[in-house]
């Protein structure tokens, strides 16, 4: 069947439909350097911006695939799903394509969060949208690792056909495997520079973790601004308190809050305990006190390390998240990514979500010693086989964390084109 690809990126519906044996027929992208990267790689022109295209001239096609821009609903995003300024438009200019062209089959994707955006009223009103050009939809979220791909990916995968879906089922679930290894190269060729500063953040956290007795509980997270501090958190916030008060009492690290003035109080209160609220929400608390219970049963051994961890400056460093409780504490086998939430250590049975909002979250294999390489990101996401992929990491990692799993598409092509 002939299809189109909107929204193309780096064009992983293009990839799993041709393997399906269907033929694009029309692209668009409106990102330049990905759209030169299309046109290399499949020989085919490439419209740009959606919105400015003459829906006319998109030729006749029997599959319409899109993973239409997903900020507007992801979590990651500020989620004003319609509401906002361009992209959460883009859903009613596919509907026209649709309204227009009416093909037999709609292939779309989206992030998660769209199924429970707004009470789920913006799915809902989406789906009555479609319902009423004539097409039965459905909808699941699916994730590569189902399928034994080993990253956790959850999208929402949208199928609808042209009056009834007949009998269309989701791909079943395969037992896990733990696989990640058969993804990873021993020559990786591009590979992300990792800075100085993250050298040292994972360097402290592996010293950390030799001095952390075998039998003692790591919280997780662990907050070590948090390690000597004093300041009120469960009845009140140190914003609301009297600075003669504060005064008497520690913020980060343990600093004495005696001779400072107000500024340098601040600089010394950890960002989340900044807020002007008469009290922190419930799991705030818990994340405080669960840090300070564990400072004062290892206070002995952990002093010791204040100065390496004072010595990480961002407090994103200063955050460690430890998701492998009852495994020995070490980095041996574990996959670490810096987040905005903290220095996230994971078991290494499949990768983390590639994301496109930051080129800084790109996974971490600790027992290689390197992050993940662009071939390795291509591998997870089964586009192994593009021959021309961006080459900078400002214009690779966003491609490929926008990018459809090849394999997940695959799969459920499969069942729906059957
Ligand atoms: C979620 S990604 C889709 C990725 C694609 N399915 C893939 O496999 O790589 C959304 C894409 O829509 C593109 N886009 C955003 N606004 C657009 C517009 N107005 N017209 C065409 N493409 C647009 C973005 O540049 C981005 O590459």
């Amino acid at each position: 069947m002939k299809f189109i690809d909107l929204f193309a990126g780096l064009g992983g519906f293009h990839v799993a439909l041709n393997a399906l044996g269907h033929k694009c027929v029309y692209a668009c992208e409106l990102n330049d350097s990905l759209r030169k990267i299309y046109e290399k790689n499949f020989n085919i022109n490439i419209d740009g911006d959606i919105t400015k295209l003459d829906i006319k001239k998109i030729p006749q096609h029997e599959i319409l695939c899109a993973g239409f821009p997903c900020q507007p609903f992801s979590k990651a995003g500020s989620s004003q799903g319609f509401n906002h300024k361009v992209a959460g438009k883009m859903f009613f200019y596919l509907i026209k394509i649709i309204k227009f062209h009416r093909p037999k089959f709609l292939f779309l994707e989206n992030v998660p969060n769209l199924l429970n955006h707004s009470q789920g009223k913006t799915w809902n009103f989406m789906k009555k949208k479609i319902l009423k050009l004539g097409y039965e939809v459905d909808q699941k979220i699916v994730s590569p690792i189902d399928f034994n791909i080993p990253q956790t990916r959850n999208r929402m995968y949208i199928v609808a056909k042209k009056n009834k879906l007949n009998g269309f089922t989701w791909p079943k679930k395969l037992k896990p495997k733990n696989n990640l290894k058969k993804y990873l190269s021993n020559n990786p060729k591009l590979i992300k520079e990792m800075s100085e500063q993250r050298k040292n953040a994972i360097e402290t956290w592996k010293f950390f973790l030799t001095k952390m007795p075998k039998t003692k509980y790591l919280p997780n997270p662990l907050w070590s601004m948090e390690f000597g501090a004093t300041y009120p958190f469960e009845n009140t916030t140190p914003l609301k308190i009297k600075l003669k008060e504060l005064k008497k009492m520690k913020g980060k690290f343990g600093v004495s809050f005696k001779n400072m003035n107000k500024k340098e109080i601040l600089e010394n209160l950890p960002n989340y305990s900044k807020v002007r609220t008469e009290k922190y929400p419930d799991w705030k608390i818990k994340m405080i006190k669960k840090t300070r219970d564990f400072y004062k049963e290892n206070k002995k051994w952990v002093d010791k390390l204040m100065p390496k961890l004072i010595n990480l400056k961002s407090e994103a460093y200063q955050k460690f998240e430890w998701n492998c409780q009852g495994d020995k504490f070490n980095f041996t086998g574990k996959i670490i990514s810096f987040r905005p939430s903290g220095v996230r250590v994971r078991r290494n049975n499949s990768s983390p979500t590639l994301i496109s909002s930051t080129t800084s979250q790109v996974p971490y294999l600790a027992w290689k010693k390197r992050f993940m390489s662009y071939e390795e990101c291509l591998k997870i996401q089964g586009m192994e086989k593009l021959k021309y992929y961006p080459k900078t990491n400002g214009v690779f990692f966003p491609a490929i964390g926008n990018a459809v799993n090849v394999k997940v598409v695959y799969k459920i092509g499969k069942e729906l084109f059957n």
